[in-house]
């Protein structure tokens, strides 16, 4: 492979230097490595700043996101107003959100899986997902999510999940 298709900032630790770090992307999408920079579990101001120091416009910010742990409006609308893609991670949360009862019911109401009601439930909120699955049958079910439509009640009883869990956390890791 001589070029990847986007080259991520996987998580701001202590090792992240916006100074040392971003410039470096720059280096490499100018090289012809990748074509485009992204950037994964950064809140809304380090997502600013890294835009002030960055030449290349950051295509997308990849955080964890299912009904345990909602987007929020605040970071969905960050993105829609500065061309970033808020792309979900974990979408299933490990498989965790699969067998929640709101999450079950709509899946029976439509006789669907749990996980095409997960990828429906984001990509009704125009947020790309990566899944993982070690087989066919697996891709395939999910990715079958982005041909179902929500009504209403279905976004209702899904958006009306009350426990929060965040699967992946390092410091705090406060992106909202
Ligand atoms: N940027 C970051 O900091 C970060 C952190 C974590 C993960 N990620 C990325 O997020 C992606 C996925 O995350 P993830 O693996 O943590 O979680 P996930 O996609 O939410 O869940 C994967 C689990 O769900 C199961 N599964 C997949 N499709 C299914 C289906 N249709 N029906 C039932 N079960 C299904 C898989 O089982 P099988 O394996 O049996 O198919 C696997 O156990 C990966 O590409 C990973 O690189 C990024």
């Amino acid at each position: 492979m001589e070029s990847v298709d986007l080259l991520y900032v996987h998580w701001p630790t202590d090792a992240y230097d916006p100074g040392d770090t971003l410039p470096a992307f720059d280096e490499v999408r100018d090289r012809g490595w990748t074509d485009h920079v992204g950037v994964s579990n950064f809140d809304r101001d380090l997502l600013a700043d890294a835009q002030e120091v960055l030449d290349a416009p950051i295509v997308a910010n990849q955080i964890e996101m299912h009904p345990l742990l909602p987007p929020t409006g605040a970071m969905l609308s960050y993105c829609a107003n500065h061309d970033v893609a808020p792309v979900a991670y974990s979408p299933l949360c490990r498989g965790d959100a699969l067998e929640l009862d709101e999450v079950v019911a709509v899946a029976e109401k439509h006789d669907l899986s749990p996980a095409r009601v997960l990828i429906a439930w984001l990509a009704d909120q125009s947020v790309p997902v990566v899944t993982k699955a070690s087989g066919t049958d697996h891709i395939e079910d999910t990715l079958a999510g982005l041909d179902l439509e929500l009504d209403d009640e279905d976004r209702a009883r899904i958006d009306g999940v009350e426990r929060r869990y965040r699967r992946f956390d390092r410091d705090g890791s406060p992106w909202n």
